[in-house]
Formats: structure tokens, sequence, C-alpha cells
């Protein structure tokens, strides 16, 4: 029956003592580093808040991210390596089952990852010292009231990289064939079990594949499993991807790192059927990771029996309510998690907090306890129907405030109706759709096709006013442009799909949107040759590095010409004539058309207007300075909790 997921809810009973182990559903938030410990990679109250809500979402487990098992350089990592570590993550534990979530732990030793001795230069004394490293802190998850433990073995840290052939070039018991270079994990496995006991559930988590030339494939995934379920695991936790190795990018690139964290433009849950053969070699539970942020498809999932346990990971990050608005029948109000790897590539990998770019209180929990309902409830006018301002109105009439939203166009969205249109990028309509949603839910009164004037404001005499107005393409201005060349703003490109722009096209502007904008106009046959033309040294710098490096292996695909280091100078018209810093001469090129992709600038609205009438007003989003979506959404949230 469709909607029924009652699937999702069914318990599971897992392990292989006498005493079994119940989770209570089949959705788990799997590891994810957060950056929330301190210092001493100890935890910190902002990291038991983050955990203990994604337990109160109603996720049926929760499995904390990666500890490290041994002393090293890890800020600001999770340590597990000393005793003293047991004491605060004893908290964390009971913060997250206080909340009815079973609570597991992972631990790992980063290998090469973390620039530290690899499978080929370990001694078999290190060895056993690593295998007793990982039974020490296996005991410390016990001790410190975990429900279980799960050992890393994915993603090219140390246990992983013995399972590959690429990095495990071992002449001893340790290297060789599938079974050999699985030998590490099954010890590992193993010296845990010894520790933690015959109740203690152990998950592990491996690649179904590293998706790199030489490295494990699923077939080797099809040896390991069965041999980790006989050394003692109890669930096979399935991801894949290879993290970069900078030493030594052929092990390990940000390819093969984005196949951990895929971007948008990876179908959903497209590692499932790979899970799913690793299933057929196991008789134990496994849970199966990868852009999976849809009810139906987690249920197609555990109906279809590919995998018995869902891991839900950046959509947790998102929404965190994921199964309980599920179990509530609320799925429309689910946030879907837009898969823009903001969170990774614009915090975490660079050392900071975590944050998500549509979940603004991700990290910031203690936040969202302190929101008061208004009082007195107040009349606000939001002038801008893009997500900056539907998210202030959203919190705004959630609060209680009589809320009017103004948008000119005549449909709400903004920016993002457009942002959506490049191919692979469909997930980012989710967010559209779920504030619009959101304005009816809070009583929000939307009017459409309505221009806001400082002086209609005025007459309005609202309490305060949200000024979120947005962008606009920046067109060519100190440069020179013939008026007989065919002239569009990347933006009008977009919204004339299909239309037949010349043969030769130059995009003016290799940022991101340019990027997309020529990926576009060659997917809809809208040019022949294409050529995108940017002032730095590559093209879409301004994109987290995974869905770039995608999108640059796509433009390349589709035969789109890139120039970089190219200062434009003039426009003929039927030249884009320009500066070639590469080859360091003057470079014409013939286009029929061109497209400006040069990045946008405010849309200004007279606020001193407002201040003369004594109105109180929030500037937010592009309107404030054109950036990107996080900071629309974030500065919304602001505005709602704070007026
Ligand atoms: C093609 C494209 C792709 C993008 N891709 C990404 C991406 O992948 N990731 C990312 O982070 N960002 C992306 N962005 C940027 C992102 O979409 C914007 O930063 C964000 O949507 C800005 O939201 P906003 O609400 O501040 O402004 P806008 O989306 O510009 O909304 C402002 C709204 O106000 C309305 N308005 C203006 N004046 C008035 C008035 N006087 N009265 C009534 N209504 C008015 C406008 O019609 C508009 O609907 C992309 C942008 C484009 C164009
Ligand atoms: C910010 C971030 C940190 C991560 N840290 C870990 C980690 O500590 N251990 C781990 O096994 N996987 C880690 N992962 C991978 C996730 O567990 C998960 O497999 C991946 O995000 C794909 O699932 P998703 O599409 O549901 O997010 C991390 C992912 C993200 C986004
Ligand atoms: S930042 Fe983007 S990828 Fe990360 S959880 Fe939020 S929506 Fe998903």
């Amino acid at each position: 029956m469709l909607n029924d997921f009652s699937p999702l809810f069914q318990p599971l009973v897992i392990g292989r003592g006498a005493k079994k182990f119940k989770l209570k559903n089949r959705m788990v938030m799997p590891p994810m580093v957060t950056n929330l410990a301190n210092s001493l990679g100890e935890v910190t109250r902002r990291m038991v808040d983050y955990y203990a809500r994604r337990a109160q979402g109603g996720a049926g487990t929760i499995v904390v991210e990666a500890m490290d098992i041994a002393e090293r350089v890890i800020f600001p990592r999770l340590g597990i390596f000393h005793d003293r570590f047991v004491h605060e993550l004893d908290n964390l534990a009971a913060g997250i089952k206080e909340n009815g979530a079973a609570a597991v732990g992972q631990i790992y030793h980063p290998g090469l990852r973390g620039r530290h001795p690899g499978p080929d230069d370990l001694s078999p004394e290190e060895i056993r010292n690593i295998i007793e490293d990982f039974g020490q802190a296996a005991d410390r998850v016990k001790r410190a009231g975990f429900d279980g433990v799960m050992i890393h073995g994915a993603h090219g840290y140390l246990i992983s990289s013995f399972l590959s052939p690429l990095t495990n070039q071992r002449k001893d018991e340790y290297g060789g064939d599938g079974q050999r270079r699985a030998r590490f994990a099954a010890d590992v496995i193993r010296a845990v079990r010894k520790v933690v006991g015959e109740d203690f559930p152990i998950f592990f988590r491996m690649n179904a594949l590293d998706y790199l030339p030489g490295g494990c494939t699923i077939e080797d995934a099809q040896v390991t499993a069965p041999l980790a379920e006989a050394a003692g695991a109890d669930v096979i936790a399935i991801g894949g991807g290879v993290g970069p190795m900078p030493h030594n990018p052929s092990l390990g690139n940000v390819k093969s790192y984005g196949q951990i964290v895929m971007p948008m433009y990876v179908p959903r849950g497209y590692r499932v059927d790979l899970g799913a053969k690793v299933k057929e070699k196991i008789s134990i539970p496994l849970s199966i990771a990868g852009r999976i942020n849809d009810p139906n498809l987690v249920r197609e999932i555990i109906v279809s029996g590919k995998a018995d346990l869902v891991d839900l990971g950046r959509q947790l990050i998102a929404d965190p309510d994921f199964p309980q608005k599920i179990a509530g029948g609320r799925i429309e109000e689910i946030r879907r998690c837009i898969a823009c790897n903001f969170c990774l590539g614009k915090r975490m990998s660079l050392g900071k907090q975590i944050q998500c770019a549509i979940n603004p209180w991700a990290g910031r929990e203690a936040e969202l306890k302190e929101i008061r309902p208004a009082d007195p409830s107040r009349k606000v006018v939001v002038i801008g129907g893009g997500i900056a301002g539907m998210e202030a109105a959203r919190w705004l009439g959630k609060r209680g405030h009589r809320v009017s939203l103004y948008e000119k166009s005549s449909q709400l969205g903004g920016q993002i109706c457009l942002a959506g249109l490049p191919p692979g990028k469909g997930e980012i309509n989710t967010l559209q759709e779920f504030l619009i949603r959101q304005m009816t839910l809070w009583n929000v009164e939307v009017h459409l096709n309505h221009e806001v004037s400082a002086e209609w404001v005025g007459k309005q005499k609202p309490d305060a006013v949200v000024i979120a107005t947005g962008g606009k393409p920046l067109m060519l201005k100190e440069i020179s442009l013939s008026p007989e060349m065919r002239c569009l703003s990347a933006w009008e490109v977009l919204s004339r799909a299909g239309q037949k722009l010349g043969e030769k096209v130059v995009v003016l502007g290799g940022g991101f949107v340019g990027a997309e904008v020529a990926e576009f106009m060659g997917e809809r046959k809208m040019a022949g040759e294409i050529t995108v033309v940017e002032m730095r040294e590559a093209i879409a710098l301004d994109l987290e590095p995974i869905s770039r490096e995608l999108l640059l292996e796509k433009l390349q695909e589709s035969g789109v010409k890139m120039i970089t280091r190219f200062q434009i100078r003039e426009v003929t018209a039927d030249l884009v004539v320009g500066w070639d810093g590469g080859e360091g001469r003057r470079k014409e090129i013939p286009a029929e058309a061109v497209v400006v992709a040069l990045g946008a600038e405010s849309v200004s609205f007279p606020v001193e207007r407002l201040k003369e009438a004594g109105i109180s007003h929030h500037l937010i989003g592009d309107a404030r300075e054109p950036r990107g979506i996080a900071e629309a959404v974030r500065e919304g949230y602001l505005t709602g909790i704070s007026i």
C-alpha cells in the first residue's frame, strides 16, 4: 500500500549473544564528524545537544562520529585514546539514549588519510598495537554507556586501506588476495569482540566500492563482509568512496571523496543495489548509506529487502525530525537535504563547526529552545518571496505574528526557481516546495504579482518590515558591448530553455552559475559550440570542491571549452575580445551570442523612506549582499526569531 510507512518503524533485533539488542526502527543516523568537540578532542555541551536533538527526532539508532583510537593531532575531532574521554562520552551516550535512540560510537584509525603509516609501513608489532588500541577504544565506548560500537572500515582510513589492493602490497598474512587483505579488519573485530563480550553489538562499516582504479571492487566487498560476520560483526554498514590523500591523489582524490558524500548531481539512493549485492553474502543485517532523503525511498529499500537499515546522514542534519514527521503523517513538512555539501565543503573540511545551508540551527540546538512566541503579535510585511523572505515569514508566522508576504512575480522562490534548472540540480526545488507549504502552515498571507514600494509600505503602517528583495544579474558595465551582439544574462537563458541562441555562444564568467548555464545550454541544444571564459585561474571556484569536480567532468564530457585567466576587453558584433593570461596574448573568440554570468547585485529598496516614517526594517539575503542559499536561509531565520 502506498504511503504505508509501517515497515520503517518495525523494530530490528541484532546481536549474537544470549542477550539480543532491539533497534526501535530502521532509520539510522550514520557517523558524521561535526567538529563540535573541544580543542582536546572532548565532548562539548553543544555536541550533546546536537546528537540528543537527532535522537529526539525519532531515529532508531544514532552513530556518533569517528573517534580517534590513538593520540595524534586531531583537533577538532573527537578522541577516544584515553580513559579521560569516558567521562564526557558518558554524557553524550546518555543524551542520545534519554531521547529514545540506541547510541553507537564509531572508532577509527586514520592511517594514510591522516598522513600516518599505511598498511605497507607497519611492522607486525605495530599492527598488534593498533589492534589492541581498537580493543581498548571499544571498551571505552562500552564503559561510556553506549549500546554498541561501530568499527570504521570504510573511506580510505587504516582498515579500509588494508582492504584495498591499491594501498596494501604486504607480503605477509595481511596482504595478498581479498581474504588476506581482510585479515586486519577481522583481527580488529575479533579483538573488539573479546573485549566487549558477546552481548554488545558490533557494527562494521565498509565500502561497497572504493571508486578508484585499482581499489576495492564489489567482489572484494562480497569477500570482506562474510569474513567480518564470521569475526564477530552484528551489522554490516555499507558506504563507499575514499577520502582525499593529498600526498598521492591516485590513492584518494576529490572524485573518490564525492562517492562518500555525493552531491545533488548524483541520483538519490544510488548505492542501494551495490549494498544488496553485499547483503546476498551475509546473514546479519545490513545498513545502506548514500543520498537517501525521501520517505518512499526508505520504504522501498526496506520492503524490497535490499537493506535492513537505512542510513539518513545529511538528511538528519537538515531535518532531525524526518522519522517523527513520517510517523506523524507530516511528510509535507519534511525539509529535505538538498545535497549541496555546504556542511562538508564549506564547514567540516575547513575545520569549522557543523552547519547546514537549509537548517540554520544545526549545531546550535540550544538556540532553538530560546525561541519565544510573539508577544505582542505584530503586523509584519515581508517584501520578496525568495527563500530569505519565506524563511523569515515562516518563523514570524510560527511565532504568532500577523505576516503578509508580497512577491512581485507570479511565483514564490525567487532565484531558486532558476537554481533548480541546470542538469542535476532539481533537488533544490524541494526547498522551494517546502517553504511554499510552510506559508500555508503558518498562516502567512501571500500576495503574488505585487511589487511593493516604500510609499505603499508607509500606508500599511506595519510594525516591522523585512526587506528580502534579493538579487539581479550583474551585466556588462565597464566593458564595451556592440548593440549588434545578442546578449542575454545567465538568468534569462535558464528561463528560455530550448531556444536556440546561435552556433557559437560564449559565456562571460566561469563561476558556478556560468558553468552550470553552459551545461544547461549544451543539454538543451541551445548552442553548437559553447565556450566559457573566466578571469580567475580555474572554473567554478565558488563551488564546494566535490560538486565542482563533478560539474567540471560533466562540462568536459559535453565538449564545453573553458578558457581561464581570460580578461574580457570588448564584445564586438561577432567577437569576444580579451587578454588570454595563459597564452600571454590578445585573443578573439567568434560568437553569435554572449551569455553574461558575472555574478549578481542586490535589488535595492529605499530604506531611508522607511526610516523617515519610523518603521523598523530588516535587510536580509541577497538584498543585503548577493551570496547563496545558506546565507539567505540563515538571515531569514535570525530575523524571523528576533522581531
Ligand atoms: C542560476 C542560479 C543558480 C544558483 N545556484 C545556487 C546554489 O547551487 N547554491 C547556492 O547556495 N546558491 C545558489 N544560487 C544563489 C541563491 O539562489 C540565492 O543566493 C538565493 O536564492 C537568494 O535568495 P533571496 O531570497 O535573498 O533573494 P531572491 O531569490 O532574489 O528573491 C527575492 C525576491 O524578491 C522579489 N522582489 C524584489 N523586489 C520586490 C518588490 N519591490 N516587491 C515585491 N517583491 C520583490 C523578487 O521577485 C524575488 O522573488 C543560485 C542562483 C542562480 C541565479
Ligand atoms: C560532514 C560529514 C562528516 C562525515 N563523517 C563521517 C565519519 O565520521 N565517519 C563515517 O563513517 N562517515 C562519515 N561521513 C559519511 C556519512 O556517514 C554518510 O555515509 C554520507 O554522508 C552519505 O550519506 P548521506 O547521503 O545520507 O549523507 C560524513 C559525512 C558528512 C556529510
Ligand atoms: S548543508 Fe546541504 S548537504 Fe549538508 S545537510 Fe544541509 S542541505 Fe544537506
